[in-house]
């Protein structure tokens, strides 16, 4: 299956959200209201977005770490078919999100966020549980004290994909980061500054989905 193109709205509020989506929204496979927009709006921007993108696959990136199955039924009433968990939370926070998603849809799925030092025991217990997503994530700020995709980066990747995890990858992707990751089967690469931050956002997105056409095959999709 060819990799999904997800785009990070991590606006400061809805209506600038609004804004890159109406740019885009036609382009990309799954929409996220990002940690920052949800910080910003709650989770009003993710019933801004079911009601204008009733079949869209939307994401809220709410990172959850405790009350699993309350957090996820605000998400899931407000719209949203995924949502996020911390890999550091406890597996009854993870159950108890994946257990109301179960619940509201069959598509309804929980992403677990793969952040600092989770180890492969804890890999197996997500398995275990039943979680099958997992974003792995270079930070915002690992970005910025300069850490570029590495060897050990694509080594953990390749070994969440033999686990039988449905590895999404993302932060601070750019178009010319895609190849890195060509011989995995990637579910989704998350694009967020570099697709709402360009001249042309429309163009942007195109440039991604050509890029993925490139290294996973036109035709392949779902
Ligand atoms: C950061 C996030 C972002 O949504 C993700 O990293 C994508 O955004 P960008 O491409 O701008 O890094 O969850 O914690
Ligand atoms: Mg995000």
């Amino acid at each position: 299956m060819k990799p999904k193109l997800q785009v990070a709205l991590d606006n400061t509020s809805l209506s600038q959200a609004l804004e890159s989506i109406r740019q885009i929204g036609h382009v990309i496979d799954v929409i996220e209201v990002g940690t920052i927009l949800h910080v910003a709006e709650g989770l009003e921007p993710v019933r801004c977005l079911r009601a204008l993108y009733p079949d869209k696959i939307i994401l809220a990136d709410i990172k959850g770490a405790d009350a699993g199955s309350l957090l996820a039924k605000q998400c899931y009433g407000a719209g949203a078919t995924w949502m996020t968990v911390i890999c550091c939370a406890e597996i009854p926070t993870m159950k108890g999100m994946l257990d109301v998603a179960k619940e509201t849809g069959k598509d309804r799925d929980v992403q677990i966020e793969l952040y600092g030092d989770w180890t492969w025991e804890h890999a197996e217990n997500w398995k275990k549980a039943g979680l099958s997503q997992v974003v792995y994530h270079r930070s915002r700020d690992a970005q910025a004290a300069g850490k570029n995709w590495g060897e050990e980066d694509l080594n953990k990747i390749g070994k969440l994909c033999d686990m039988g995890f449905k590895v999404t990858v993302t932060g601070g992707l750019t178009i010319d980061d895609i190849k890195l990751f060509k011989d995995f089967p990637i579910y989704c690469f998350i694009a967020g500054r570099s697709i709402r931050n360009a001249d042309n956002p429309e163009m942007a997105a195109k440039s991604f989905k050509t890029e993925i056409d490139k290294y996973w095959g036109a035709d392949s999709n779902e």
